[in-house]
């Protein structure tokens, strides 16, 4: 080799990149995060807690401690300020269960070069099925990692001061959004549509967070049921135009525009990617799961937004960060 030649470390890094999702998944399958914040700090003791094999333990805690999720120090273990925020069950933004949701997922992408062929899903078509299982394991798994951007939508549409506003959140999944935003505003209602097993989860989610009360769902497929017309003040589309093709997204599009109040507001919000496919990272990457799950989907541009809401009938688009997502807002 050259002294100019590049390193083969990063490509063995990502060519090995399932051991991290492995290593995340089995551990916190084990809830081995969890008992390293109780106190379980050697192999031993994570073995005797998790009812595991010691030899599985000490593997799992050096495969962290080489992902930089555990630190060793005198012989015992401990998660990193990272770990302990986001790895051990329970906590607010956990991604315990996603990382475990992840962990099954992995062999689906063995079909990913016959999908790339294809052009689209070859044996397990996730998005299109009417009223899909898969989603009774997604939606609780993905729900945390709505918050920030539910949080950050709340400020830019200013809900905590928005007084007696309705919501309609298409799609809403665990409810997580309605959660967020019925606590910023106690006076705020908001109505979900999606499937009957999905909504019953979210009626359950969202009782544990005391606003029940002012939460109603719709069980139904959002591409046929109706809409109304002047009835909402927001709605909201998050994480669903991905799965859907440019067409089917104008005409959602165009029937939220319909449902809403005169001044309401379409929040969509999604894995955006520069109008030039030139980043970021995690949008551009997540398109192959929508070539392995759906049809049509994909991550769409920030021109395509615009070009399809203008298309609805909205006038006035705008772009808000709140990574790895996007929130696009239009009026
Ligand atoms: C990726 S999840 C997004 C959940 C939530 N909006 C969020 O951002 O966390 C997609 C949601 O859309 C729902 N969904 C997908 N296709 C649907 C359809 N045709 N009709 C109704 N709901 C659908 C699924 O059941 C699931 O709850």
């Amino acid at each position: 080799m050259t002294d100019s030649a590049p390193s083969p470390d990063n490509v063995l890094r990502l060519i090995n990149g399932y051991w991290a999702t492995g290593v995340l998944g089995a551990a916190a399958s084990h809830l081995l995060f969890t008992h390293l914040e109780t106190g379980a700090d050697t192999a031993a003791l994570l073995a005797a807690r998790a009812e595991i094999s010691e030899r599985g333990a000490q593997t799992l805690l050096d495969g962290l401690v080489g992902m930089g999720l555990v630190e060793l120090h005198a012989g015992r273990y401990r998660n990193t300020p990272e770990a302990s925020a986001y790895l051990v069950e329970g906590k607010p933004a956990s991604l315990s269960s996603f990382a475990q949701l992840k962990l099954k997922h992995m062999g689906s992408l063995r079909h990913l070069a016959d999908v790339v062929r294809a052009g689209g899903p070859v044996s397990d078509p996730a998005t299109e099925v009417a009223d899909n299982p898969h989603w009774e394991e997604v939606v609780p798994a993905i729900a945390a990692q709505s918050v920030p951007a539910a949080t950050v939508a709340a400020e830019v549409l200013g809900l905590a001061g928005a007084g007696e506003i309705s919501i309609l959140d298409v799609g809403g999944g665990s409810g997580i959004y309605s959660g967020v935003w019925l606590q910023a505003n106690p006076a705020a209602r908001s109505t979900q549509l999606d499937w009957e097993p999905i909504n019953a989860i979210a009626r359950r989610l969202l009782a544990e967070r005391g606003v029940a009360d002012r939460f109603t769902c719709i069980d139904g497929d959002f591409h046929t049921t109706d809409f109304g017309t002047a009835a909402y003040d927001i709605a909201l589309y998050s994480h669903i135009a991905h799965q859907e093709g440019p067409e089917d997204n104008v005409a959602v599009f165009a029937r939220l525009r319909q449902a809403l109040r005169p001044g309401g507001a379409l929040v969509v919000c999604d894995y955006v990617v520069d109008d030039d496919r030139s980043g970021p990272a995690f949008p551009l990457i997540f398109a192959s799961e929508m070539l392995l799950k759906s049809k049509q989907g994909g991550t769409w541009r920030q021109a395509d937004y615009r070009d399809w809401l203008i298309k609805a009938g909205f006038t006035d688009v705008s772009f808000h960060s709140a990574p790895p997502a996007t929130l696009v807002v239009a009026r």
